[in-house]
């Protein structure tokens, strides 16, 4: 429940996966359901970004914010990457 498992890991691009410098899993310990919106404040190259957007489908929200602009640009390539 606190780190990412392998089938968390597996669905989440090099590029996020490479500058993920969290210390946990926070969409792995919070209630998200389908339909919910979520914001991830501190969003870095946008690892719970996707995770948070799986579990919130098509009819959810996911809204990451990053005082880094460059973190920003690669949260949105990492989205991208991942087709959400
Ligand atoms: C621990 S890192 C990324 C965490 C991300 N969950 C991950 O595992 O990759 C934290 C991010 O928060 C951003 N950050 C730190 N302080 C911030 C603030 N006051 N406002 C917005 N973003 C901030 C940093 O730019 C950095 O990208």
């Amino acid at each position: 429940m606190g780190l990412y498992s392998d089938e968390e890991l597996a669905t989440v691009p090099e590029t996020a996966l490479n500058l993920s410098r969290g210390c946990g899993n926070p969409s792995g310990f919070a209630d998200i359901r389908p339909g919910d919106t979520v914001v991830d404040f501190g969003c870095g190259a946008g690892i719970d970004v996707i995770l948070a957007a799986r579990k919130v489908g098509a009819h959810g929200r996911v809204i990451g914010i990053d005082f880094a602009d460059a973190m920003i640009r690669r949260a949105h390539q990492s989205v991208a990457e991942a087709g959400l």
